[in-house]
């Protein structure tokens, strides 16, 4: 087993969330604005705020697995492109209707409904286009992780779950379908992304990389159900207590705080043991787990 190391990856985080914000930057400035309007609003979800933890996961895993940092940038940039997307798209007035994201207005309210509605477009294209420009020899099973992920099978399928499960009394089972689907797919892909990068898909330090995935895509959505409960607004930089405002079932509605806690503690405990066949180098990914259920927003 692995021993954990927060101080390691608080300078790993520095230096993953560099790299993938002078990425992210770069696309804005090398790029003449057709309607400044819309990229105003595309930067305003994507550049402000947020704590890159995918992009993080595609530098730990490839990392891990042995791939540079220049073959992990493109897919890095390119799962938090579809990340910002999912959250202006998730906070508009017909999904979660929520006016503070990120310790700042949502783009709908920062701008208006229609522009939040194309920022998000825009950006999901651009994830594409950013990955699909950097040549790597699995460049086609990347694409297709991310579009698999972002879509019907995953992601989007799991905000249509979330919001048919609205005021009504799914069991355990059925929580764990929809937090897999809306936040897990893009978490596991984003391990997947950055093991990829470095392995072929049949290596089976892969599958251990998924499994951890899982687990750890599964306890970050209990901790962000845990989170509206407990965390206040300035902290968390989006309004507490806005799941049960809306009748939104979570583990904490399910099994209460403790309940919900004791899952995603045992979640971590799993994915920290699927990550044995990869030894020490994988030892980031465990603190990054902890992390998961340990953060403050
Ligand atoms: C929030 O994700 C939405 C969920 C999937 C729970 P994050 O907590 O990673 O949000 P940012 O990117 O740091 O704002
Ligand atoms: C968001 O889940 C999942 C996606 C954006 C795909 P939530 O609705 O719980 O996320 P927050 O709490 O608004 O960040
Ligand atoms: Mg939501
Ligand atoms: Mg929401
Ligand atoms: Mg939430």
């Amino acid at each position: 087993m692995v021993t954990a190391n927060p101080a390691r990856l608080t300078t790993l985080r520095q230096t993953s969330n560099a790299r993938v914000d002078a990425t992210l930057a770069a696309l804005f400035d090398s790029h003449r604005a057709v309607d400044p309007r819309l990229e105003a609003a595309m930067r305003h979800g994507l550049l402000v705020g947020g704590k890159r933890l995918r992009p993080l996961l595609v530098y730990l895993s490839g990392q891990a697995l042995g791939a540079d940092n220049e073959a992990l940038d493109a897919p890095a940039a390119a799962i938090e492109l579809i990340h910002a997307y999912s959250l202006i798209h998730d906070d508009l007035p017909a999904m979660d209707d929520d006016d503070l994201r990120r310790g700042q207005p949502t783009v709908h309210k920062a701008f208006d409904e229609a522009t939040a509605i194309l920022a998000g477009d825009a950006l999901q294209a651009l994830a594409f286009e950013v990955l699909a420009r950097r040549p790597h020899p699995r460049l086609g099973s990347m694409v297709t992780t991310l579009a698999v992920a972002s879509g019907r099978e995953g992601m989007v399928a799991g905000q249509a779950l979330d919001l048919a499960a609205v005021g009504g009394h799914p069991d355990v089972d059925a929580l764990a379908h929809m937090h897999s689907h809306k936040t897990g797919a893009l978490i596991v892909a984003a391990v997947r992304l950055g093991g990829l990068a470095a392995v072929e898909e049949q290596d089976p330090r892969l599958s251990a990389l998924i499994r951890y995935a899982r687990a750890i895509g599964l306890a970050f959505q209990i901790h962000d159900d845990v989170l509206d409960v407990t965390g206040d607004t300035a902290t968390l930089g989006k309004a507490s207590g806005a799941d049960a405002a809306r009748a939104k079932p979570t583990y904490p509605s399910l099994l209460g705080l403790a309940g919900a806690q004791r899952k995603a503690q045992a979640l971590i405990d799993e994915a920290i043991a699927a990550l044995a066949p990869l030894g020490e180098r994988a030892a980031p990914l465990a603190d990054l787990a902890h992390y998961m259920i340990e953060r403050d927003h």
